[in-house]
Parts: C-alpha cells; sequence; structure tokens
C-alpha cells in the first residue's frame, strides 16, 4: 500500500489542529543496495520531549528490532541503531548497517508518549545488481548463430534483456530463462540465434539488461566473427609406388585456428603414428614452411611423458634458388635416437614396404 503525500499532509494538518503531537513516515518505501547502511525514517515532534516519557520501538515484520524505553536502548542486533540525540529532536529513524535480502519487509515505527501513540509503516526492498555479459560463437554468412548474454546475481527476479542490432530492436525475441542461485540473487540468460547477412553483417550487436538497482541499462556490444573454410591443396599428387614420400595437405585462408587436419586411407582413418615391427611407433609431422628467410632456424620439439626435459632438434636451413634446402644429413649428430627414426628413410629401419603394410587403420 502507498500512502500518499495527500494522506500525510492529511496526518500533519490533523496534528496541528490537535495542537501539539505530529508524526510521519516522510518516505513509506525505501529501497536500498545490499550491503548498503540504510536509514529508514521516522519523524515525531510534540510539544517538549523527556527521553524518559518516551517510548520508541521499531519492528521488523513484527518482530521487535530496538527499543528505547524510558531512556534505555534495547537493540536485538548490532546492524541497528536509533540515535538518542536525534530522538530528543523528535527524529526517530532508524539505522539497519550492511542490508541483505533478508532484511526486506515491513519496518514499523511506534512512537508512544502518553496520551499519543502512533505507528507507521515502511517497505524495504533491496537490490542486487547484475553483472553482465555477451557471449557470441563464431558465425557463418547467412546462417544462425547463436547470441548469449547473461545477467548474473541479480535481485529482484524481474529483469529485461533485449537484443539489437546497431540500434535497432532484433524480431522474435523471448524471455529470459531466469534461475535462482543459493543466496537468494537470481542469473538469467537470454540465449537469440542470429543470422549474419549481406551488409548488415558487420554491424555491432548488442544486449541491453534492465533492472531495477540502476536507472541506466547495462549495455554490452560485439562484432561478429566468421568462421572460415580453408582451400585445401595436397603436394604430390602423383605418387610413385612403393617409394617413401611426404603428403603434405595444407589448409589455406580458415579462421580460426581450430581446426583438425587427418589422412585417410581407403575410407579408413590413418594415424600419424605407425607400430613398428620391434613394437616401438614412427611418427611423422611435416610442416608447410611458407614465410622464412636465410636466418631463420627451424626446431623439432618433441615431448613426451616420463622425460623432464623436451628433446629439441634445430635444422639450420640453406637457400639456394628460392628453395629451401634442409641440412639434415649434415647435422644429423644434433638429433637423437628418437628423431633420427624420422628423419631419413634409412635410419628408422622402415623399408617403404613394411612401411605400408604397418600401416594400421582403424
Ligand atoms: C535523523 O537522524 C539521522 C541520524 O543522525 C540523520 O541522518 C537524519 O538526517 C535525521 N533526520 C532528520 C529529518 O533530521
Ligand atoms: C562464453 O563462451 C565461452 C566459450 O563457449 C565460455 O568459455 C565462456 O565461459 C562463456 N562466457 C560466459 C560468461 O558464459
Ligand atoms: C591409431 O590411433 C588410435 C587412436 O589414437 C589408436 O587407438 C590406435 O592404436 C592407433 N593405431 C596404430 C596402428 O597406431
Amino acid at each position: 500500500m502507498r500512502y500518499t503525500k495527500e494522506l500525510l499532509l492529511w496526518i500533519v494538518s490533523l496534528y496541528l489542529v490537535a495542537g501539539e503531537f505530529q508524526f510521519s513516515i516522510p518516505h513509506p518505501e525505501v529501497t536500498a543496495p545490499q550491503h548498503s547502511d540504510v536509514l529508514l525514517p521516522c519523524i515525531f515532534t510534540s510539544g517538549r520531549i523527556e527521553l524518559k516519557d518516551v517510548l520508541i520501538v521499531w519492528r521488523h515484520d513484527n518482530t521487535e528490532l530496538i527499543k528505547l524505553d524510558a531512556g534505555q536502548m534495547i537493540p536485538t542486533s548490532r546492524r541497528v541503531e536509533l540515535f538518542v540525540n536525534e530522538i530528543e529532536r523528535g527524529n526517530a529513524s532508524l539505522l539497519l548497517k550492511d542490508v541483505s535480502i533478508s532484511d526486506e519487509g515491513q519496518y514499523e515505527c511506534g512512537v508512544v508518549e502518553a496520551p499519543n501513540e502512533e505507528y507507521g509503516i515502511i517497505k524495504f526492498k533491496v537490490t542486487v545488481a547484475p553483472q553482465v555479459f555477451l557471449n557470441a560463437s563464431l558465425f557463418v554468412m547467412d546462417q544462425p548463430g547463436m547470441l548469449e548474454c547473461y545477467a548474473e546475481g541479480f535481485y529482484p527476479r524481474d529483469i529485461s534483456i533485449r537484443w539489437f542490432r546497431g540500434a535497432t530492436s532484433l524480431p522474435s525475441q523471448e524471455a529470459p530463462q531466469v534461475q535462482s542461485n543459493p543466496d537468494g540473487t537470481f542469473s538469467a540468460l537470454s540465449i537469440y540465434m542470429y543470422t549474419p547477412s549481406g551488409g548488415t553483417a558487420n554491424e555491432p550487436v548488442s544486449c541491453r539488461v534492465d533492472h531495477n538497482s540502476r536507472n541506466v541499462s547495462w549495455v554490452k556490444t560485439t562484432r561478429l566473427q566468421f568462421r572460415k573454410r580453408p582451400s585445401v591443396t595436397v603436394t604430390s599428387q602423383v605418387l610413385g609406388q612403393n617409394k617413401e614420400q611426404l603428403l603434405t595437405c595444407r589448409l589455406d585462408g580458415h579462421y580460426p585456428d581450430d581446426i583438425v587436419v587427418s589422412w585417410m586411407k581407403n575410407g579408413k582413418a590413418l594415424n600419424k603414428s605407425e607400430l613398428k615391427g620391434d613394437g616401438t611407433y614412427v611418427t611423422t609431422e611435416s610442416i608447410l614452411l611458407t614465410f622464412f628467410n636465410k636466418k631463420d632456424n627451424f626446431a623439432c620439439l618433441v615431448e613426451q611423458e616420463g622425460f623432464k626435459d623436451p628433446l629439441t632438434k634445430i635444422i639450420p636451413v640453406e637457400m639456394e634458388d628460392h628453395q629451401l634446402q634442409t641440412q639434415e644429413r649434415k647435422h644429423k649428430q644434433e638429433g637423437t635416437d628418437l628423431l633420427t627414426k624420422s628423419d631419413g628413410g634409412n635410419a628408422s629401419g622402415t623399408s617403404p614396404t613394411n612401411q605400408s603394410d604397418g600401416i594400421r587403420s582403424e
């Protein structure tokens, strides 16, 4: 129930007519952020106030909180306070410290100064502001992708999350899913399936969150990032039969970098590692060098569980007619057992014939 100004004026004027005692609750509804200190105002005036003649009682949802009785202050909690000096001036306001959601409810200020006795009600509400996050998946042009807007840890439950492209409200928006948290607050998630197309694909997309913990909206904005397919080329399309050779698959122009490449043989996955006759494996990892110059040096880094230090092999390069030549044979001594297995056909002990036999497919 709301006390209107008119009603207050009427109460005040009634006591003016009666002469002495006046009582008012200047703000019948008080809202404050969690963890703040809040004053619940309660004002009275009378001809002359003797502390010992006044009884002031504050109740929260009918439970006594603090009382000033015959000059004695009787609080029930350290978080509530009345001001003796102020009471002498007709100010019975209550200070609530470090408020939390459980402090919400109805507060009653009672002032008794015989023969006068007045009670007033304040409705107290707490707010907790959300934290807002906007999350966008990677998009493909003309295909729907997911936009997510999170509002976390707010109170009370009512919240609005709206989606915009530039200043334009996006069509077919659904109400956010709201869930309650153990601490009494709420979290909301709004998911919007968005299809970027044509000239508007580069316009920023934003989510706007409105909640009564703040007069201003929260706005989070993002520019969409697009996934791109690579062009795929495979080197050495002509293969010599039963000859050791390197096949390279090159992906060009993809975004982002999280892409997995694998090989198939006769429609079945081919491992990079092959089991050899002696129970060990041979693993080949090739890299396509695109940008390099004379001074660059390359290294193959091998990390294996059970060994403390990584195994590193440096491969110096020489430029020759715009061709890269690795000097593997000259620098073989820098390698170690594990690496020399894969740096030349002879050292691995795998003849071309049993290499192809050794390939296991799943
Ligand atoms: C009542 O007392 C409190 C605490 O000192 C003070 O903050 C508030 O302004 C006072 N109210 C009035 C109307 O004097
Ligand atoms: C946004 O998405 C990424 C990837 O799915 C996820 O790791 C991250 O936690 C998300 N952020 C939020 C606020 O949920
Ligand atoms: C191929 O890889 C799979 C999965 O990593 C593995 O289980 C299988 O043993 C491998 N096969 C060979 C021949 O190494």
